[in-house]
């Protein structure tokens, strides 16, 4: 991952003003370090509080603040102490998630995502906001996929890139996390992760690397797991030899809440603060039992300056040392707009095969919406992305204040959640290091007073779909599925949802399913009979307004999926091949076949491909030509809307090697078999998406869509489509 083969390409007149303002900062911060006796020093490489370290007055260097991210800055906790503190000055602007903002393929968005965060965080007080989460979908199952951008690593970069450059515009770091490989939740702070190179620096490393070149990210936190025997926190060739060396980092490394473990190693290994859940701030590993080792000898006070340098340049660089700073501000009306704007171009039509939308508002006079997340707030859930929102507004809710007052909206519920998980303590963050900090869980036991709840329930809303011409029924996840700490053990819908489905198309076949959450579902049971299906995700909190505008037309969905939808979790190969969620090793032997490079290198159908997405409108692609100049590669072709609507749609160009096409492989499908077959042979992926441009056209206009093609390699075969599945014009040679 050398520097030249990436897109970065900056001017070389900006890279050398870069170097030189590098070593003013880091002159100036070398000159304050020295002053610092070692007590100070230390005080400042561990937190003194949950979420700040300690200021030193007598020099006037501040406390650095942190706070989560990343779907909107976290409310206020006591400093010692996971209590909330329960003022009501901290609600602030909702977000999409992080998977949201990658379904719209929009880089703009990510970067007034970021522009929002960051505006809040300085708002709130805030130097380090604690996000994006860049992590690889290796799995559907992982808990906190929807904290992160795709399976794809072009298209996680070019979303975290702009997202960070938005955040950093305020004068506050964001903080890229988890480096590097956390891609399970289950035994998250002891699981090894053995991977082989390769497929480390292709698929896991390379949002990383963008982030700290391209994006200037100043902070990045390391993850809990270990990786080749070793604590990422503590993680010699994650942290010394690969950020530091290789990539020439200088921003300050920050460990995950509890992800050190050892006073001696974290010190050497390059970390700069060591943070944790607990409030025995002076014996955290990089406190006082480091002052100890530094005064025996054991670990140099010279690792001591290099890391409190690193942390005063990342004071200078947010000029919380020269009062130049700006002040950032939280929930102005230009920051819901940011959210809405998102949320709008997150909604992914997946079917629409009779055309049933979008339903017409004029004409629906009543309507019925089914389902629990028609009617569930979100925000507070998730574990660390939970957010006291300012307002969050439901599918239900949307739709009534779309349809206004010549409509009758019915409700019913139709299934519901485990009580138990309803109540549940919110303060888990506390405890969240027992037991390896982690946990998979499947559907549940369910005992029968709640399985006859949910007859009732399930009973009710199939008698009144009968009675409806529109029947809309919202259900999916929530963040008891979604959430830090957590894997699901299976793809399936909880709650019985399945079963409520089937009996609702059955009851009433118009009905449309809409399925909200962070991660993709089982749908074999009823897809086939399902005419019209939407997928939203947590989509922050003007998600509701938004999905009822696609639903109703006034928006023209151009969502698209930033991650294959499985039939079911077997078919990905991080299960197919590798393993997941083990207790002591997460085996990647997979490689490089990741999501759709597995799926389509081996032949297996998803449920729904990856940047797959429709609109209310058509587009056809021709005209396709690659050029070169200045030593880069473009595909072009004529993209027009030939349908009735404007819309947007976006332009994905896939890389393959003339050759490695479909029937290299053979035609089973069986994962298993073909990969044993094939994987000796097979080095890389038969396609890999290298560019995408997203592009707005009028019915009838037609455009000619530039996108830069990453990577490009002479012969490579450019493939131009819709979807990776949906490959409109290839072309092989140069105009
Ligand atoms: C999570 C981080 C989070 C931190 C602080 C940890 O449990 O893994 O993503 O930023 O807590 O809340």
């Amino acid at each position: 991952m050398k520097k030249e083969n990436t897109a970065a390409g900056n001017l070389i007149s900006e890279s050398l003003q870069d170097e030189t303002n590098k070593n003013i900062i880091k002159k100036e911060a070398q000159s304050l370090m020295r002053q610092l006796t070692l007590d100070e020093k230390i005080s400042m490489i561990h937190g003194a509080e949950l979420f700040r370290t300690a200021p030193v007055e007598r020099l006037g260097i501040p406390a650095l603040v942190m706070s989560d991210g990343p779907m909107g800055v976290r409310q206020e906790f006591e400093p010692d102490s996971w209590k909330c503190v329960g003022n009501h000055d901290d609600y602030v602007t909702y977000l999409p998630c992080n998977s949201a903002l990658a379904a719209t393929w929009n880089r703009e968005l990510a970067k007034a995502a970021g522009g929002v965060l960051g505006a809040e965080a300085r708002g709130r007080g805030k130097d380090v906001i604690l996000g994006p989460g860049v992590n690889i979908k290796r799995s559907p199952l992982c808990g906190r996929n929807f904290e992160y951008f795709s399976e794809d690593p072009f298209l996680t970069k070019e979303m975290a890139v702009p997202y960070i450059l938005g955040v950093q515009n305020w004068d506050v770091a964001a903080c890229v996390k988890h480096f590097a490989a956390n891609n399970q939740e289950t035994q998250r702070l002891w699981v090894d992760v053995k991977i082989d190179e390769k497929a480390l620096r292709e698929i896991y490393l390379p949002v990383f690397y963008e982030a700290v070149t391209k994006g200037n990210c100043y902070t990045v936190m390391a993850a809990y797991n270990k990786i080749y025997g070793e604590h990422c926190c503590q993680s010699d060739f994650l942290l010394n030899q690969i950020l530091r060396k290789e990539w020439g980092y200088d921003g300050a490394v920050i460990s995950d809440w509890g992800g050190v473990h050892d006073s001696k190693r974290a010190a050497q290994s390059e970390l700069d603060i060591e943070m944790s859940v607990t409030s025995n701030f002076d014996e955290y590993f990089m406190a006082e039992p480091l002052k100890k080792l530094v005064e025996e000898g054991t670990v140099s006070e010279d690792v001591i300056d290099e890391k409190v340098t690193r942390i005063l340049m990342l004071m200078k660089r947010l000029h919380m040392l020269d009062g130049e700073r700006k002040s950032g501000t939280y929930n102005a009306p230009s920051h819901r707009q940011t959210a809405l704007d998102a949320a709008r171009e997150s909604v992914v039509l997946l079917k629409n095969t009779k055309g049933k939308l979008p339903l017409s508002p004029k004409k629906t006079k009543e309507i019925l919406i089914i389902g629990e997340n028609a009617d569930l707030q979100h925000a507070p859930g998730g574990g660390s992305a939970e957010i006291k929102a300012l307002y969050e507004i439901t599918p239900l809710m949307g739709i009534q204040m779309l349809l206004g007052g010549n409509a009758e909206v019915s409700y019913v519920r139709g299934y519901c959640q485990d009580p138990k998980a309803e109540n549940a303590d919110t303060n888990w963050q506390e405890t969240s290091l027992e037991n390896g900090g982690g946990t998979s869980s499947g559907a549940g036991c369910q005992d029968e007073a709640l399985a006859y709840h949910r007859k009732q329930l399930r009973e009710e809303a199939v008698r009144k779909a009968k009675e409806f011409s529109s029947v809309i029924f919202v259900g999916g996840l929530n963040h008891e599925q979604d959430c830090e700490g957590n894997d699901r053990a299976d793809m399936k819908l909880p709650y019985e949802q399945d079963t409520l489905i089937e009996q609702l198309l059955e009851a009433n076949p118009e009905t449309i399913i809409v399925l909200t959450g962070g991660s993709p579902v089982e749908m074999s049971r009823w897809i086939d009979r399902a005419d019209s299906l939407v997928w939203g995700w947590y989509a922050g909190m003007e998600g509701g307004r938004a999905l009822a505008e696609v639903l109703f037309g006034s928006v023209n969905p151009s969502g698209k999926l930033p991650e294959s939808f499985y039939k079911m979790h077997t078919d990905c190969s991080a299960h197919a091949w590798g393993n997941f969620a083990q207790k002591e090793t997460a085996d990647y032997a997979e490689g490089v076949f990741v999501g759709y490079r597995y799926l389509d290198t081996f032949h297996i159908e998803p449920q729904f491909c990856f940047g797959h997405g429709l609109s209310y409108t058509s587009f056809t692609y021709q005209n396709a030509v690659l050029r070169k100049e200045n030593g880069r590669a473009y595909a072009e072709c004529r993209i027009t809307n030939t349908g009735t609507m404007a819309g947007k749609e976006t332009v994905q160009v896939y890389l393959a090697k003339p050759g490695l096409g479909q029937t290299d492989c053979g035609d089973s499908a069986d994962g298993e078999a073909v990969w044993q077959e094939g994987a000796e042979r097979m080095e890389e992926p038969v396609q890999q998406l290298k560019g995408f441009e997203k592009v707005f056209l009028m019915p009838q206009e037609s455009r000619c869509v530039r996108v830069e093609i990453e990577d490009y390699r002479e012969g490579m075969e450019v493939r131009i489509g819709s979807s990776s599945r949906d490959i409109r014009v290839c072309v092989c040679q140069e105009v």
